[in-house]
């Protein structure tokens, strides 16, 4: 592991622009994070695992701004480090970053389970997030300024055929709050972008990453349940909505398309409710 060390980071003066660091930025939420930066002159260091981000990193560079794309692997330790190295050598304060990258894992723990992917899964959320969060904290604590932006899911009860994926955000909302509880008054903040799934019809990727900026730049705790849920989530749950497939039956498959069907039922109830009362 790096050992971080605020005086990693000298600035270079001749930079007038703020710097971003994104990552997941190929494309998703990240890649809208990344153009709302772009968009507000934000420079911008993105990263993803997938060759793509070059390209992606090109179309970003419209906006009039710099950017470099780092391609790594930040399920491995040694891609968050390699990373950082990108960071460092850019020779500037990062004014914020988006933590972004993950994929969820759906299987059937016990039995369906492909522990290499739940491990990864786990180092990609967990230690990634953590670890690039401990890196860059100390030098934006030194400047009494910094910003940083953690994807999670918003608050879910554990989550059957997701348990690893569902108690990995779990630990990123917890370990948000409490940074954020300690970094008070430092002039740095950390805020959870806490989405809903994005199967429901009306979830935009690019509304979200929209509100997670926005929360980012204001500084507060979390932003974005989804696009719909935050203002009618107490209506939705009187809409009938279809039944869960019962544990033990069917294949994963069929279950998650069940758990799809509801989450698009209740979707559909926020857009009534949403229409209704904005008539
Ligand atoms: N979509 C949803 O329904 C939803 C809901 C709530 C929360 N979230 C959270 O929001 C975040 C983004 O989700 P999304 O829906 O935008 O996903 P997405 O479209 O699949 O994008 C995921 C991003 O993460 C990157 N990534 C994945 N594994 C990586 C690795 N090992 N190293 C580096 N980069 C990696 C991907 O790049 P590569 O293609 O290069 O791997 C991609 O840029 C995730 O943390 C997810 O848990 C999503």
């Amino acid at each position: 592991m790096v050992v971080p060390d605020a005086t990693h980071q000298r600035p270079d003066a001749s930079h007038q622009r703020r710097l971003a660091v994104i990552t997941g930025a190929f494309g998703g939420i990240g890649g809208e994070l990344a153009k709302q930066f772009a968009a507000h002159d934000f420079d911008l260091i993105v990263a993803a695992d997938h060759p793509g981000i070059h390209d992606a990193s090109r179309d970003l560079a419209t906006h009039g701004v710099r950017v470099q794309a780092v391609q790594v692997d930040l399920a491995e330790p040694s891609g968050v480090e390699a990373l950082w190295g990108q960071i460092l050598a850019a020779h500037r304060p990062v004014d914020a970053a988006a933590i972004n990258a993950g994929l969820a894992v759906y299987d059937l723990f016990a039995t369906e389970n492909d522990l290499d992917a739940e491990i990864r899964l786990i180092n990609r959320t967990v230690l990634a997030s953590v670890y690039l969060a401990r890196l860059l904290l100390p030098p934006m604590v030194q400047r009494g300024a910094g910003r940083i932006l953690i994807t999670s899911v918003a608050a879910m009860p554990p989550g059957p055929y997701a348990a690893v994926y569902s108690a990995s955000t779990a630990f990123l909302n917890s370990f948000v709050e409490a940074v954020r509880s300690e970094l008070k008054g430092t002039g740095v903040t950390v805020t959870a972008l806490v989405p809903d799934a994005t199967d429901a019809p009306l979830f935009d990727k690019a509304v979200v990453a929209r509100q997670g900026f926005e929360a980012l730049i204001a500084g507060t705790d979390h932003a974005a349940k989804g696009s719909t849920r935050d203002s009618l989530e107490d209506v939705t749950v009187r809409l009938p909505m279809p039944p869960a497939a019962p544990s033990g039956e069917g294949t994963t498959r069929e279950r998650h398309l069940a758990a799809g069907t509801r989450t698009r039922a209740r979707a559909l109830g926020h857009w009534i409710h949403r229409r209704w009362w904005s008539r």
